[in-house]
């Protein structure tokens, strides 16, 4: 294709699908004025909002260094997604203080005492390609200085656990039955070879290699390796208490970064990730709350989506991206921001926006 029968193209996206942030964005000055090298780098960047024209975002960033390269193109998107007007600096911050303040919903009521809490965040190593960029070779050498990471977290008796590979011949390779119960378990992630935007972009390219998950011995400590980006890490808990569950993450974070080289960060963006809608904090929060009335007994996303939406909170089934209500209303609940917010004030958000929904649910 040519430069003007890709700009055509944009264009007609634009006009049939308004919510695809890429061609809402798309500038066709910029992409005219890159050399050829260039605008093929572009060109691959914005592939899966193209060919996926019902793209939310409709980008991935290929290399950390893309965001500075591109931000003609990719600035204004990471705006519009985030909220931040074209006049306001980014700058992001973090304060990861979670003894400041008390964020139990176990308080509010007992019956949220056992609710399910996950948070986790994407880190990238500077020293590699974004995922959609990696070779196979980089994928399995990422995988093995991950794994050694691992080792050490496992010798101290405050994480131990195991490390799990789907990398086919790895020391740590599970068998498909392994990999299907921790699947299950909504521990290990989904095969991403069936996500649309996901192989357009190559971030889901020689699976399963180089791919595998790190579970600590009490299963509440996880991190993926080789998912949309290097690493995901989490924790995972039951109880309401959200101070207790980000202390944990914060606990495992910082033990992890002393055992592995440095992460793709900016000034700006905070924390590089693959996909701008995880820039920043790139933290995801969330909570399965069960919410019969304001779902009709979880048959109508419709009524919550729009009170969360008020809230700033993103609503999803309770099986992940892109999935209906589960049983009896039960569904997932997050702080949509990630950037230009700071770790606590997602903390913040997320419970008065629990406390706001149940609210709404027992009036
Ligand atoms: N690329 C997809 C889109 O633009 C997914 C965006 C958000 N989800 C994600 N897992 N990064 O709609």
């Amino acid at each position: 294709m040519t430069p003007d029968q890709i700009i055509e193209q944009i264009g007609s996206i634009r006009t049939a699908q308004p919510q695809n942030l890429m061609a809402r964005h798309f500038n066709a000055a910029f992409f005219r004025s890159l050399d050829d090298q260039k605008r093929q780098r572009l060109m691959e960047i914005i592939a899966s909002g193209m060919e996926n024209p019902d793209s939310q975002m409709g980008a991935y960033a290929m290399h950390s260094e893309d965001y500075d390269l591109f931000a003609p193109m990719l600035d204004p998107m990471i705006r519009d997604f985030h909220a931040i007007p074209a006049t306001t600096p980014i700058a992001q911050q973090h304060d990861w203080n979670t003894t400041a303040q008390d964020c139990d919903l176990g308080e509010i009521d007992p019956r949220l005492k056992e609710v399910s809490m996950r948070v986790r965040v994407a880190r990238n190593l500077a020293s590699f390609p974004l995922p959609g960029a990696m070779s196979k070779d980089q994928r399995i050498e990422f995988e093995n200085i991950a794994s050694g990471a691992f080792m050490k977290l496992i010798n101290d008796p405050a994480f131990g656990g195991q490390y799990l590979s789907i990398t086919p011949g790895s020391p740590h390779e599970i068998d498909a039955a392994e990999y299907d119960r921790r699947v299950s378990a909504h521990q290990m992630f989904k095969d991403m070879s069936g996500d649309p935007y996901l192989n357009v972009a190559g971030i889901s390219a020689d699976w399963p290699f180089g791919r595998g998950m790190y579970v600590s011995e009490a299963q509440d400590f996880l991190v993926w390796v080789g998912e949309e980006d290097h690493l995901r890490v989490m924790t995972m808990l039951r109880g309401g208490n959200l101070n207790t569950l980000f202390a944990h993450l914060h606990t495992g974070l910082e033990h992890l970064q002393t055992l592995l080289p440095a992460f793709a960060t900016s000034t700006a963006y905070g924390n590089l990730t693959s996909c701008p809608t995880n820039l920043g904090a790139g933290m995801r929060a969330s909570l399965h709350l069960q919410l019969p009335n304001l779902t009709e007994n979880g048959t109508d996303l419709t009524r919550v989506k729009q009170e969360a939406k008020s809230l700033g909170l993103a609503v999803r089934g309770a099986g992940g991206e892109h999935s209906g209500a589960g049983e009896g209303g039960l569904v997932d609940i997050s702080p949509s921001a990630r950037l230009g917010v700071t770790e606590m004030e997602i903390m913040q958000r997320l419970y008065d926006g629990a406390a706001a929904l149940w609210k709404l649910e027992t009036a």
